[in-house]
Parts: C-alpha cells; sequence; structure tokens
C-alpha cells in the first residue's frame, strides 16, 4: 500500500490561536480610532446543549480578542413576531455590529425568516439572502465562517488551488455550497458531491482538494482519497463512546493524504476565529460609512 510518511495535520487550533492574537493586538488600534469596541449580540433560542456549547465558545473566544458580547437566551416558547422584533431593536441599535442567531432554531419558528430579519451589515454569519448572493456574484459581502475558515487553513498551509480539483461532499448553505464558490474563485474545478451521487468514490478518488461536510462519522474511507489528497474534515459528529469525530476515517486516510484536517482541532476553532473576525469587518465598516 501506498503511505505517505510526510501527511501533515492542519492544526486549526494553533492557527486559530495565532489569528486571534492578531486580531487582538489590531483591535487595541481600532478602539482608539473607533472610540469602542467591536459589539457582539449572541442569541440562542431553547436549551439544546450543543448549541449551549458552542455558543459559550464564540462569547468566550469573542472575549479573548477583546470584542465586547451580549448573549441572550430566550425560551423555546417565544413566538417567531417576538424574535423577529428583538432583532428589529438590534438592527437599530448603533452600538451593536453583529447578531448571531443560534440554529437549529426550535421547529415552530421559520429560520430563513428569522436569517432574513437580521441587518445584512451585522449578519456576521453571512448567511443573510444579500451575502449569499453578493458572494455568488463576487460582490463585497460577509463571507460565511466554516468555508472562510477552510480557504484561509489552506492558504496559510501554502496549498494551491490553481486547476486542482476540488470534491465538496456535501451541499448545505451553510458549507458545501459557500465553500464550492469560494473554490471556483480560486480556480479549483469543482465537484460537488451529496447523498444522491451515483458512485460516490469514483468521485471523491479524482480529488486533490476533498471537503466533506456530510454529518456522518467515518463516512469517507481510506479507499475512497487519492494519494497525496489534501483532506478537509468538517464533521462534527459524536461516536458510540461519545468521543468528537468527524466524517473522515481519519487512523485510515490520514497515510494516503498530503494534509488533513483533525477532529477536533481542525475546522472547528477556525470557524468560531472567522466568527470573530466578521465581526471586526462588520464594524469597520459600520464606522467607516457613518
Ligand atoms: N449552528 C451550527 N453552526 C452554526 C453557525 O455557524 N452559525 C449559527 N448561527 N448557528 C450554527
Amino acid at each position: 500500500m501506498w503511505s505517505n510518511t510526510e501527511t501533515m495535520n492542519i492544526d486549526g487550533k494553533a492557527l486559530s490561536l495565532q489569528l486571534k492574537e492578531e486580531m487582538r493586538s489590531s483591535l487595541s488600534l481600532l478602539e482608539k480610532e473607533y472610540g469602542r469596541k467591536p459589539c457582539l449580540v449572541v442569541i440562542i433560542v431553547g436549551e439544546n446543549p450543543a448549541s449551549q456549547s458552542y455558543v459559550r465558545g464564540k462569547i468566550k473566544a469573542a472575549a479573548f480578542v477583546g470584542i465586547d458580547s451580549r448573549l441572550i437566551e430566550l425560551s423555546a416558547t417565544i413566538t417567531q413576531d417576538e424574535l423577529l422584533h428583538q432583532i428589529s431593536l438590534l438592527n437599530e441599535d448603533e452600538g451593536v455590529d453583529g447578531i448571531l442567531v443560534q440554529l437549529p432554531l426550535p421547529q415552530h419558528i421559520d429560520e430563513l425568516k428569522v436569517i432574513d430579519a437580521i441587518a445584512h451589515e451585522k449578519d456576521v454569519d453571512g448567511f443573510h439572502p444579500l451575502n449569499t448572493a453578493n458572494l455568488w456574484l463576487g460582490k463585497d459581502c460577509v463571507f460565511p465562517c466554516t468555508p472562510k475558515g477552510i480557504m484561509c487553513m489552506l492558504q496559510r498551509s501554502g496549498i494551491t488551488l490553481d486547476g486542482k480539483v476540488a470534491v465538496v461532499v456535501g451541499r448545505s448553505n451553510i458549507v458545501g455550497k459557500p465553500i464550492a464558490k469560494m473554490l471556483l474563485d480560486a480556480n479549483a474545478t469543482v465537484i460537488m458531491a451529496h447523498s444522491h451521487t451515483a458512485d460516490l468514490s469514483s468521485i471523491t478518488r479524482q480529488a486533490d482538494v476533498l471537503v466533506v461536510a456530510i454529518g456522518k462519522e467515518k463516512f469517507i474511507t481510506a479507499d475512497m482519497v487519492k494519494d497525496g489528497a489534501v483532506v478537509v474534515d468538517v464533521g462534527i459528529n459524536r461516536n458510540a463512546e461519545g468521543k468528537l469525530c468527524g466524517d473522515v476515517d481519519f487512523d485510515a486516510v490520514s497515510p494516503k493524504a498530503s494534509y488533513i484536517t483533525p477532529v477536533p482541532g481542525g475546522v472547528g476553532p477556525m470557524t468560531i476565529t472567522m466568527l470573530l473576525q466578521n465581526t471586526i469587518e462588520c464594524f469597520v465598516a459600520r464606522k467607516k460609512r457613518s
């Protein structure tokens, strides 16, 4: 069997720390220039433990770099109209630069309506339809955090994309679709695969860069990966023992890959770091306009 002894783990945790330290020093200058720190508001509805843990991570990371944050915890029984009203107050609040509504929302609330209600210039998730449209049109936009984090990891690892075949497995609005567009913009030849793709292995084996966001533990096995491929694992799953694991069978795939992102410690920390970067960018953009 071909074995690559040179496989590099792309350490998202270490890169995140480096980026957060860079942000922390740039923020002290920005605070002097604009008279205050950026402010991020995070809304959580209900008591989903995974969401609560993600939200705590976001608030903690914001504090680390010097971004003010506010956590609004709402009951799972809140009506859609009440939530939309909260968002409209935050849209009008001059002191708020970023608004994030943690997903998923309870069944009785229409997520698309909620995302649509956030002022696009405060949409630090990059999920608003105007940001999505601008991404696809190649105009200025807020980039969604996970794809932005992936592109940053690839770039900082010195991985070039021009002319490469990139296969994206998964077609979500949050990851699959936007990362495909961003890889396309980097001149990769992009193939999108998903749950209905026929003969998936023959597609994934073409990938110079394989991005997997399907949400199934060990979905990508060694036989599905080309020797020397760059493998980016976006999955966050819990295995039978309750341990965090990705969508890629890491131990089996890693020897074949040239670069691979681990779970945990790969894409996850970068997503939060890009949220902080988006908050700072939204703050600066609004301050420059006012
Ligand atoms: N739930 C899981 N990931 C995300 C994310 O990136 N943003 C929001 N708002 N909710 C999420």
